[in-house]
Order: C-alpha cells, then structure tokens, then sequence
C-alpha cells in the first residue's frame, strides 16, 4: 500500500487501540524479568517510589514529547524531524532512531526466541524431575545450539513481520487489542497462583520493602534507564505510533494509561515471581537464569506447574512479540515514505536485515562467544550500543528539540488539540521538557559511560 498522501496514511482507529498499541510497545520483556530483578537488587520499596517519581515526572512528559512530534508531523521517525525542522540537521536524531530499532530488534528476538523454544518445553513437560543443574546445562546447551536458537528467533522475525505487513490498523491494532487484554488476564492469574504460595509474603516484602541503604547513586540511574526502556521512549517509537493517532485523541491522558498500564504489569511481574521464587526457598538470579533456569525449576515443583509454565511462557511471548512489532514498525515506516517503497517491500528487506544482524547476536551464545569486540560479545555491544548510548540521547535530543525547536505553540496546539480541550498542567509539562528531563537524562547519558550494564 504504497501512498504517500498523510490524509490517507494508515492510523489506529480506536482510542483502545492506541492504548493497546503503545501498551503492547512498553510492556515486554523489559518489564517482565528485568524490573523485578532490578527493583529487588536495588532497594525494593525505596525503588519503586524513585522508579515511579520518574514515570511521572519523566516518563510521561517524554511520551507527551514523541507523540506530538508524530501526530504534528504525520511522518516516521526520520521524515517527523525533516518535516518540523526543515533543512537543520535534526533528522539525525530520527536516524539513530532506526539504527537503534535494528540494534534492539536483532538481539531482543535472539531473547524472544528463547521463550518460544521455552514455550515448547513447558507444553513438552520437559522441565519435570529435572535439578536446577541439570535445566542450567539445558538452558546452555539450547543457547549456544549451532541452530535450534537461530530457528526460533527466524520464527519471532517472521511472526513480527506478518503483522507489521497487515498494516496499522490491520495488523498492529487488530492484534494487539486481542493479545494485551490476555496478557493481564494470564498474568493475574500467575500473580494469585504465586501469593497463595507458603512463605509467599517473603518474596513480597523483596520487592516492596522499602530498603533505604540499598539506594546509590548508581540506583537512581537504574531507576531512570529502566523507566525510559520500559516505556519504549528515545527511538521515535512512539513517534512512529503518534503519526497514527488521531486529531482528537488527548495525548496526555493516553500518555498516562499506556505509562500505568506499563507500571502496573511491571509490579505485577514481581508479585509473579518473587513470592515463587522465596517460596521454594530460591535466590532471585538476574538476567537469563531467574527465567529460563530458576523458574522451569519452580514450575516443575509447584502444584498445577505444568500449567502455570505454559501460561508464563505464552506470556514472556506475547509481551516480547507486542514490542518487536513496534520497533519494526519505527524501521518500515521509515522505508515505507523515505524510499518510496510498498508496505510489502519494506517490511520484508526490514526484517531480512535485522535478521541478518540478529543472526549474530544469536551466535554470540554459541559458534561466535569468542569473538568479541572490548571484551564484549556482539548481543552485548548491541544491547550497550541501543540501550545506553542510541536510546539515552534520543531521549536527550527528543525533549530538548521539543522543548526548545519545535516551539511552544506547535507543542501546545498537539497537547490541547488545536485549544479545543484544557490542560490545566501544560505549563508544569514544558517546565519539565525544558529544564528538568534534559538535566535529569543528560545526567545518565554522562553516567552510563562510566556505570557498566547501567541500562
Ligand atoms: N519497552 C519494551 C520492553 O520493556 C522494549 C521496547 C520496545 C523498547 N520498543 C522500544 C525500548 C523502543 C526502547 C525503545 O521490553
């Protein structure tokens, strides 16, 4: 569908559709078993009242910012900067936009191929009887597999790609409006099965008790990456999504249910795993090992296991496949109106290409571990390159743009719809844009060059 004429460009055609759009977007695999590690390793309670602060305060005010670039421009990432900034060199800040959508997808389907092939397992009953030992060499001998990963993460591309081909309204909106509203349906589920477990209230208190002394200052900036990656901001992701938003959608009420909706399944995903993981007398391991070894071990102890792994995996899918459809979208998009090419077209070369560079990120677990570049692997350089330097000063150059380039009218007519609607915190809101968010992201984009992983 090759047209270029912004009256009939593709959109979403409900607000719930937005919603469950840009939802789908912030809530993944970031959400899932990264904050609850990251809340639990830095301070519980104390975090979550920072990480929260943070939404709020930034969170919000940036997505407001991605949003009303897109729907003033009717354009993607790259075309929205050409488009306000005509003949200035703020189209590079789109462009690292869809260098970080290829960093981010080809090493975030390497881990959503994973869950597949662990959804697989769980259907299988593959984790019964088995030591924590015994699933830890399973786990690395499926990850560095000359090629059972790469098939999956080829399915993850392929699946993304389908629906990113449908279209916006065909595909993005139609499928995320079914799978969101299951996905916290599942996740109820999961969270009741775990506090209803013995000794669950430790796994509670982990999460939720305030811990004063574990805040650092490397915690604020935990605090505040892990708010910015959760909610998809600094790559023109939801610049992408706001071009299809309509003219009569509230921006900021959008932008605070996509960012609850966000925060809520994050601390839903602790209440999930935690209490699971104290109950059965478990350590909270970061990263890979807390999902793929030390819940499998879990499930196969617990009763009615078998079926809570299938729903957790299923799960773990979802969020993953709701998020890889938006970074591709931010790539297809930018093919679609900057080259002239057909839907088609673009989505195909898009997902062949980010294939290719997944290909390696995959590799980096197995055949090509010991190629590594400073000391990294290719998955790690591609999730330092995205995470800590693409997406920290996209976010930077995205609100001072906003703030200080797109000019305050432009802004004000997106947030008010044209003066049609008050906004009683619009003034707050620039103040934010202005002053506070650049300093408070420049102050982690600086940091996470001296704090390894800090994203
Ligand atoms: N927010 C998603 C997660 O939590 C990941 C993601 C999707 C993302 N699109 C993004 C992160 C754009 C940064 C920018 O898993």
């Amino acid at each position: 569908m090759a047209n270029f004429d912004s009256s009939q460009r593709d959109g979403f055609s409900s607000k719930f559709g937005v919603i469950a759009a840009a939802a789908g977007s912030a809530v993944g695999l970031g959400n899932i078993w990264r904050f609850p590690y990251v809340a639990g390793e830095n301070g519980g309670g104390a975090f979550l009242l920072m990480y929260l602060a943070f939404i709020l305060l930034i969170g919000i005010p940036v997505m407001m910012s991605e949003f009303s670039i897109g729907r003033r421009s009717q354009k993607n990432t790259f075309g929205a900067f050409k488009v306000l900034a005509p003949k200035s060199r703020w189209s590079i800040v789109g462009l690292m936009g869809i260098i970080a959508a290829f960093a981010i997808l080809a090493f975030y389907s390497t881990v959503a191929g994973w869950t597949v092939e662990y959804l697989v397992n769980a259907i299988g009953d593959q984790f019964s009887g088995k030591s924590k030992e015994e699933l830890g060499a399973d786990f690395s001998s499926f990850a560095s597999h000359d090629y059972k990963p790469l098939i999956w993460q080829m399915f993850f591309m392929i699946l993304t790609a389908v629906i990113v081909l449908a279209g916006v309204k065909k595909g993005i909106e139609k499928y995320t409006k079914i799978l969101m509203p299951i996905l916290l349906v599942l996740i109820i589920a999961v969270c009741i099965r775990s506090i209803t477990l013995p000794n669950a209230s430790a796994g509670l208190k982990y999460l939720f008790y305030p811990v004063w002394s574990d805040i650092t200052f490397n915690s604020v900036l935990m605090a505040l990456g892990q708010a910015a990656f959760s909610l998809s901001i600094g790559m023109g992701c939801l610049i992408t999504y706001g071009s299809y938003i309509k003219k009569d959608n509230n921006l900021f009420k959008t932008s605070f249910q996509v960012a609850s909706a966000d925060t809520l399944i994050a601390i839903l995903s602790g209440v999930m795993i935690f209490p699971a993981v104290f109950s059965f007398g478990f350590q909270p391991d970061k990263g890979p090992d807390l999902v793929f070894i030390v819940l499998p071990n879990i499930f196969q102890t617990m009763p009615g296991g078998y079926i809570f792994s299938i729903i957790f995996f299923f799960l773990l899918t979802v969020a993953a496949l709701t998020s890889t459809i938006s970074v591709l979208e931010v790539v297809v998009a930018a093919f679609i109106e900057e080259l002239k090419m057909s839907r088609k077209k673009a989505t195909i070369v898009a997902a062949a290409s980010i294939s290719i560079l997944g290909v390696f990120a995959t590799l980096s677990f197995g055949q090509m571990g010991d190629f590594t570049i400073f000391g990294k692997t290719v998955f790690d350089i591609l999730n330092y390159v995205s995470a800590n330097i693409l997406l920290t000063f996209g976010a930077l150059l995205i609100v001072i743009f906003t703030g200080w380039r797109l000019g305050k009218s432009h802004f004000y007519d997106e947030v008010t719809n044209q003066g049609s609607i008050k906004q009683p915190l619009f003034k707050i809101i620039v103040f934010i844009i202005r002053y506070i968010a650049p300093v408070a992201i420049g102050t982690v984009a600086i940091a996470s060059f001296f704090v390894k992983d800090l994203l």
